[in-house]
C-alpha cells in the first residue's frame, strides 16, 4: 500500500475522517438550480489565503519604523528575488478582495439569500466586509510613502468630525495629534495581528452558519420563488436530487478561482500601477501635502459624500444611517419573495443605490 494511503488509513482509524469527508464531499448536495455566483465564497477563501501568505512573506523584510519602512519596501521591490511580485500580489490582491466581496454581497442581495434564517450569515459577512476595509486602510499606511501618509491623514480626519468623541477617537487611532510613528505602530498591530485573527475567526463562524442551515435555493428557474423557511424552528435546508459538492460543484469553484486568478495576474503583470500611483514612490513627508490626495477607490464615495454636505457631520450621519440600513437589511426586508423581478421595489431601489455609489466614486475620483 502507498505511504499516503497508509497514513490516511492510520488517521481514519482514529478519527473517522472518511465518514466526515464523504458526508461533506459527495453527500453534500447543492440546489439543482445552483449557479456560478455560489462559487464566489470559495474565491474569497482563496484570496484571503493568498493575502495571508504574501503578507507573511512581506513581514520577513518589512520594518515598521518611520525611518526604515519606506526603504524596507524599496528593498523588497528592488533587491529581494521575487520581492516585487510578492508585494504586487499583496497590493493588487487587497483591492480585488473588495471587488469580489462586493460581488458576493450583490449576488446574495439579488437572490434574496439574506432572508431568514440567514440573518446571521449576512451580519457576519457584513462585519467581514468592514474588517476587510479596515485591513486595507491600515495596510495602506505601512509603506510610509506620500500617498499612504496623506491618505491616512485624510481618512482619520473624517473620524474627527464625529461630535464630542471624534477628536479623542482620532487621537486614539493616531497615537497623537498627527499621523506619526505611533500611528504606524498601531496600524501595524491591527494589520498583521488583530484584524487577520478577527477575520479568520469570523470566516469560521460564517462557514459554520452556512453548514448548519445549508445554502439557500436560488430563485431562478422555479415556479415557487418564495423563501421556503416558514416555520420558526431550526431546519436544515436540504436539496434532494441536488448537485453533489464534490466533484460537480467543486469543478465550478475551480473554474471561478481560475477566472479570478487570470484577471488578477493580468492586472499584476500589465497594470500594477493602477493601484500604485506615482505618489506611492515618494517617501512620506509630513511638511509637503501632495496636490491631489485621495483615499483608496472604495472609500471615494464616502469621501465625496463628506465633502458634499455643508457640514461634515450631516455627511457622516447620512453614511452611518446608510451603513446601518444595509447591515440590518434582513431584519427590515422580511417579505417572502426572493426573485428580483417579482420584487421590483427592492430591485429598482438597490440598482439606484448601486448607480449612486458608482456616481459618487467617479465624482470623488475626478473632483
Ligand atoms: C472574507 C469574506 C467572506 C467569505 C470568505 C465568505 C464565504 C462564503 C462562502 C464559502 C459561502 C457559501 C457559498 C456561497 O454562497 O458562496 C458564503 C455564503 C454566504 N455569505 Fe459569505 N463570505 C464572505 C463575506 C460575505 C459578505 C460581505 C456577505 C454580505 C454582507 C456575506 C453573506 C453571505 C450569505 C448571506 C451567505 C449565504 C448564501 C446562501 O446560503 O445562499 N458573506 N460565504
Amino acid at each position: 500500500m502507498m505511504l499516503h494511503k497508509k497514513l490516511y488509513n492510520w488517521i481514519d482509524d482514529r478519527l473517522g475522517m472518511h465518514e466526515i469527508i464523504n458526508e461533506k464531499r459527495s453527500g453534500y448536495l447543492l440546489p439543482p438550480n445552483v449557479n456560478a455566483w455560489y462559487s464566489l465564497g470559495s474565491v474569497l477563501l482563496v484570496i484571503f489565503a493568498l493575502q495571508v501568505t504574501t503578507g507573511l512573506l512581506l513581514m520577513l523584510y518589512y520594518v515598521p519604523d518611520v525611518d526604515k519602512a519606506f526603504s524596507s519596501v524599496a528593498f523588497i521591490m528592488n533587491d529581494i528575488p521575487l520581492g516585487r511580485l510578492v508585494r504586487l500580489f499583496h497590493a493588487v490582491g487587497s483591492s480585488l478582495m473588495i471587488v469580489v466581496l462586493v460581488l458576493h454581497m450583490l449576488s446574495i442581495l439579488f437572490m434574496g439569500s439574506y432572508k431568514s434564517p440567514r440573518e446571521m450569515h449576512w451580519l457576519t459577512g457584513f462585519i467581514l466586509l468592514l474588517m476587510a476595509m479596515g485591513i486595507s486602510l491600515t495596510g495602506y499606511l505601512l509603506p510610509w510613502n506620500q500617498l499612504s501618509f496623506w491618505a491616512t491623514t485624510v481618512a482619520t480626519d473624517g473620524i474627527g468630525t464625529i461630535p464630542v468623541v471624534g477628536p479623542y477617537l482620532v487621537e486614539l487611532l493616531r497615537g497623537g495629534k498627527m499621523v506619526g510613528f505611533k500611528t504606524l505602530g498601531r496600524f501595524y498591530t491591527l494589520h498583521v495581528g488583530l484584524l487577520p485573527a478577527g477575520i479568520t475567526i469570523l470566516i469560521g463562524v460564517h462557514l459554520f452558519l452556512i453548514q448548519r442551515t445549508g445554502v439557500s435555493t436560488p430563485p431562478f428557474g422555479l415556479e415557487d420563488t418564495s423563501n421556503p423557511w416558514k416555520e420558526e424552528k431550526f431546519k436544515y435546508e436540504d436539496h434532494p436530487g441536488g448537485i453533489p459538492f464534490f466533484p460537480n460543484f467543486f469543478l465550478q469553484d475551480l473554474i471561478s478561482i481560475s477566472l479570478y486568478l487570470a484577471c488578477f495576474l493580468a492586472l499584476v503583470f500589465f497594470a500594477p500601477n493602477l493601484f500604485l500611483p506615482a505618489t506611492a514612490n515618494l517617501p512620506a513627508n509630513p511638511y509637503v501635502t501632495p496636490a491631489h490626495i485621495k483615499p483608496e477607490w472604495y472609500f471615494l464615495a464616502n469621501y465625496q459624500t463628506l465633502k458634499l454636505f455643508p457640514s461634515e457631520i450631516i455627511g457622516l450621519i447620512v453614511q452611518v444611517l446608510a451603513i446601518a440600513f444595509v447591515a440590518l437589511l434582513p431584519f427590515i426586508d422580511r417579505g417572502a419573495e426572493k426573485h428580483p423581478l417579482k420584487r421590483p421595489f427592492f430591485t429598482i431601489t438597490a440598482l439606484g443605490c448601486i448607480l449612486l455609489w458608482i456616481g459618487m466614486t467617479v465624482w470623488g475620483y475626478y473632483s
